[in-house]
């Protein structure tokens, strides 16, 4: 077979960002630059709230971009697209239709005729491997025959495109990989006319077993940080060592500071002020992670070797290093992650010593609580309510993520006994508000 080489979906420098009210608009994505070819699957890689979800959306003319253009087979994208399919995380089935009508659905709006639709949808249905649930409700399905539906919605307009939201992420590791698989089957056998599929995953193994090429964002904007080729065959293994060095370079990717930062020893964070996105991490999480990293006994932890260990995948580590690279227990370089001198002190040492460690670093390391501290030592009477901080954190970000970040320094806070924080009022003060 000849590769057709033109590319049949063109992002050329694209910008999407998105207007607040009383603040400059956010930038999301800056100047993305992704084709897609035919007989390829393409991964999207990035952290979550990067812009992953932003991108399909824009590629499936759900969304127009701030400015860029995207084509489709050489033609400018500038609303929904026939020949593109979207599958999403959540597989929104209507509860009250059977598998055969949520599979329908997808032709409904085409105005083509019953019988047709009923033919084509049947189709879909068998191809996926849903035979004999077609007159089920979608609550009598497991999760993995839900999402079935969803793919057999999605293949009945026979797009030559699949864009797929982390469309494996809500199901558990044997169903992903059993429906996976059974795509890569339809894919290889070219029992549909997909030309191509795109799909986001924040899943590393995901992206390494299953795509051809693999594209990293960055993050704050979104920029592509690298594109991957996987020239492994199918059937993959996991333990394939040039998977192993692949993964190994997407964490590195991922841990890596952001584009344009200098690289300071220990210093990766240096420069965040009291609108930084504090990691939604609570102290249990990151003692329990520093735990295990003590008990690994070596100086050096390859990150995808714990997070494997720990069953976590990126969305739940990569927080948590962050968490504890900002409060500089660990460092993280080139995908290995090791304790500091202090982290160890830290580990070490038993629950008072730790609160005061504790309290040392966020003094020096998290701009957001010093602030609070020395409002509240500046204040008669010692007291402060949480809105005024909030007023200053919106400064920086929307609303509901600046009560986020400011609970996580409460929450980190406390635990250093560094103020009290009475939820009923929501007032911060020194003394412990019961006591
Ligand atoms: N409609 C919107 N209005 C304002 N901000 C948005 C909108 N959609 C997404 N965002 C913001 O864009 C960023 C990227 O979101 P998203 O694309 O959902 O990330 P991902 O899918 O990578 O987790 C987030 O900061 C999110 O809050
Ligand atoms: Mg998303």
């Amino acid at each position: 077979m000849t590769i057709n080489r033109r590319p049949i979906i063109e992002i050329n420098n694209v910008n999407k960002s998105f207007q607040r009210k009383h603040q400059k608009d956010l930038l999301v994505l800056e100047d993305i630059n992704i084709s897609l070819y035919e007989r390829e699957i393409v991964a999207l890689i990035g952290k979550s709230g990067c812009g992953k979800s932003t991108l399909l959306r824009t590629m499936a003319g759900l969304s127009s971009p701030t400015s860029g253009n995207i084509l489709y087979n050489g033609e400018s994208v500038f609303g929904p697209v026939d020949g593109l399919s979207m599958v999403f995380q959540e597989f929104a089935l209507l509860p009250w239709l059977t598998v055969l009508q949520n599979v329908e659905l997808g032709l409904e709006a085409k105005k083509i005729p019953r019988a047709e639709r009923r033919k084509r949808a049947l189709k879909a249905i068998d191809v996926i491997g849903l035979d004999g649930f077609e007159s089920a409700y979608p609550k009598e399905l497991s999760g993995g025959m839900q999402q079935r539906v969803g793919f057999a919605r999605a293949l009945v307009v026979e797009p030559e495109i699949l864009l797929m939201d982390e469309p494996f992420s809500a199901l558990d590791m044997l169903t992903a990989d059993n429906l996976r698989n059974d795509l890569l089957d339809l894919w290889n056998d070219q029992k549909t006319n997909i030309k191509s599929i795109f799909f986001v995953t924040h899943n590393i193994e995901e992206a390494v077993l299953f795509a051809d090429r693999i594209i990293v964002l960055s993050i704050n904007p979104a920029q592509v940080r690298a594109e991957l080729s996987v020239n492994v065959p199918h059937p993959r293994n996991d333990q394939d060592s040039k998977l192993r060095k692949l993964i190994d370079d997407i964490y590195t990717l991922m841990t890596m500071m952001p584009v344009g930062g200098k690289t300071v020893a220990g210093g990766k964070y240096r420069g965040i002020n009291i609108g930084y996105k504090l990691p939604n991490v609570n102290v249990s999480e990151m003692t329990g992670f520093l735990e295990t990293l003590l008990e690994a006994e070596k100086d050096k932890v390859d990150l995808p070797d714990l997070a494997e260990e720990l069953h976590l995948d990126v969305d739940s580590l990569f927080p948590i290093t962050e968490a504890l690279e900002i409060l500089r227990f660990v460092d993280v370089e080139k995908g290995d992650i090791q304790l500091t001198k202090s982290g160890k002190v830290f580990i070490n040492a038993d629950i008072q010593e730790r609160k005061k460690l504790f309290s040392t670093h966020l003094m020096s390391y998290v701009p957001l609580v010093r602030h609070v501290r020395r409002v509240l030592d500046e204040r008669p009477g010692n007291r402060a309510a949480e809105d005024r901080f909030l007023i200053e954190i919106e400064d920086y970000l929307t609303e509901s993520a600046a009560e986020k970040v400011l609970s996580v320094a409460i929450d980190w806070g406390r635990y250093a006994e560094l103020f009290a924080y009475d939820y009923n009022t929501g007032m911060l003060s020194l003394e412990n508000p019961e006591g």
